[in-house]
């Protein structure tokens, strides 16, 4: 059994078809890659994936279950996260308490800014935990707005890791990194993958082609193509597009 599975995803916004018949899996531990051109479907696809948008037509499953439809707070505590194209932090926050509030015990409790989440050891234990293996131990006290570009994009995954998932979802997240932060961060997702399923949208073919174990071009919301790196690259649309002289 796939431990994620969409089967005949379709959506449409009004008159516009953004999601034609969409097919896509996941076993567990495995890493997959989604690329295509701008404005594809590839965000849309994910926003249905984690509840942000019912499809129209076609299931998600995870983990044995039918998760169609159901809010993101639902797919979230079935053991998905995601993080976003655009960030997403409290600039304001440190990096800890950015950590802190999304993990389970800090939400069950219901978002309070002017609680004291110091308070909590345990929590904050973890949440440095989380930071450690996103590459920011140290960081732990410095305001999100402090923080490089590349430690924010780092963040963000820490804030989607504080959930303890089963599967991640990550939007283009080289999107703005220079050479030396996509390294860094390809040394981070090849790390997590070591215990997570993942599910990455991705522009950068180089990062995504040296990670991922199958990948899927989607284009006019459509699959087109599917397989592994290695078929990818003689993929004709691959081959034909800018995108695969990178790869
Ligand atoms: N909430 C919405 N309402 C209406 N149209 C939308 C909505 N979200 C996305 N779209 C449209 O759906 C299409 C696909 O957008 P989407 O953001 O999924 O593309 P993408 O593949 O992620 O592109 P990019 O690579 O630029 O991030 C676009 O034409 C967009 O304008
Ligand atoms: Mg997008």
């Amino acid at each position: 059994m796939k431990l994620f599975e969409a089967t005949g995803l379709s959506k449409r916004f009004g008159e516009q078809v953004v999601l034609e018949d969409i097919t896509l899996s996941c076993d567990e531990g495995e890493l997959v890659g989604i690329m295509g051109p701008n404005g594809a479907g590839k965000t849309t696809c994910f926003n249905v994936l984690t509840g942000r948008f019912k499809p129209d037509r076609g299931t998600v499953r995870f983990a044995g279950q039918d998760i169609t439809g159901l809010a993101p707070r639902e797919v979230a505590r079935r053991g998905i996260s995601r993080s976003f194209q655009i960030m997403n932090l409290f600039d304001d926050y440190t990096a800890l308490d950015n950590v802190l509030v999304a993990t389970p015990r800090v939400r069950a409790q219901g978002f309070n800014p002017w609680r004291d989440l110091g308070a909590d050891r345990g929590a904050q234990e973890e949440a440095a935990q989380v930071l450690a293996q996103v590459g920011l131990a140290g960081k732990e006290r410095v305001q999100a707005r402090s923080l490089s570009y590349g430690e924010r994009r780092a963040l963000e995954i820490g804030v989607a890791l504080a959930a303890r998932p089963r599967m991640l979802f990550l939007d283009e997240p080289t999107a703005g990194l220079g050479a030396e932060g996509t390294a860094r961060l390809a040394e981070l997702v090849a790390g997590l993958r070591r215990h997570l399923t993942i599910m990455i949208i991705e522009h950068d073919m180089k990062f995504l082609f040296s990670l991922a174990d199958r990948i899927s071009v989607i284009h006019w919301g459509q699959v087109i193509a599917q397989g592994t790196p290695d078929e990818l690259r003689r993929n004709e649309w691959v081959a034909r597009s800018n995108l695969g002289a990178l790869a």
